[in-house]
């Protein structure tokens, strides 16, 4: 039984457009350089934890050793699997990982299940991610930067971070569990100024993007701060 689950509300009704907005994120690398400095994977096991229909596990598969995406919903589960040979996908949870103790070098949650807020606890979570973690091995937790960027700018117009935790909240409870918090500054970057204004409008239903979008009909890009949380698992010897 898969307790902690909640449907995504926009991979996990919008496939197709998610897969657009996934197309769009980073394009100049800071994102993907700032992962690799914090928890590198070259030739180590890694677990997309949340992987949605897997858009990232060819990116992980290219240099390392093993790769596992665990997803929840079963309606993304095939197309997961079929992205990458390279990469093995399960039915799980983070309250419920399929793999073994000590298994894993690194886990990344990339906007799945880590929305600590004062009413939605994730240490269940956590507790599990540390177990399949080998000692000195490390879970990292990307995130939204509430303050810097246009895209904190529409999270603010929306009131659409409130339900996930007000940013105090979440950086006082990761550092609770003894994370480090980077920030990290990128873009989204579209095709057309119209498949930006699809995707804001996913991430930002009932219209409340509706008066950014009118002041920026032109513009493919926009500027998206990201919020790196890394948890490392201590080594045996401490
Ligand atoms: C916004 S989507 C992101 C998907 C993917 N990480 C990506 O970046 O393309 C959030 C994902 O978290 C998954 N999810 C929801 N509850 C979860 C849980 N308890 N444990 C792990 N993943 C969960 C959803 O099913 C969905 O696939």
């Amino acid at each position: 039984m898969l307790t902690d689950f909640v449907k995504a509300w926009n991979q996990g009704q919008n496939v197709k457009l998610y897969e657009t907005e996934n197309d769009a994120i980073d394009h100049e690398g800071s994102l993907w350089a700032a992962l690799r400095t914090a928890a590198p994977w070259d030739g180590k096991d890694l677990l997309d934890l949340g992987c949605g229909t897997g858009y990232w596990l060819p990116r992980y598969a290219q240099t390392a050793r093993r790769v596992y995406g665990v997803e929840p919903d079963t309606s993304l589960l095939e197309a997961a699997a079929q992205r990458t040979a390279k990469a093995a996908v399960l039915h799980g949870s983070a309250e419920h990982i399929p793999l073994d103790d000590a298994s894993i070098d690194v886990v990344h949650a990339r906007f799945a299940y880590f929305f600590p807020s004062p009413n939605n606890d994730c240490t269940a979570g956590l507790k599990e991610v540390l177990r399949v973690l080998r000692p000195g091995g490390s879970l990292v937790v990307i995130d939204n930067d509430q303050e810097n960027g246009d895209f904190a700018d529409l999270l603010k117009a929306g009131n659409a971070a409130d339900h996930q935790g007000s940013g105090e909240f979440i950086l006082r409870w990761w550092q609770k569990q003894g994370a480090t918090t980077q920030k990290v500054m990128s873009s989204w970057t579209f095709n057309s100024p119209e498949d930006l204004a699809q995707v804001v409008g996913m991430e930002f239903p009932n219209n409340t993007a509706k008066t950014w979008l009118d002041a920026h009909q032109q513009e493919n890009k926009l500027s998206y701060g990201y919020l790196l949380h890394v948890n490392t698992k201590k080594p045996w010897s401490q």
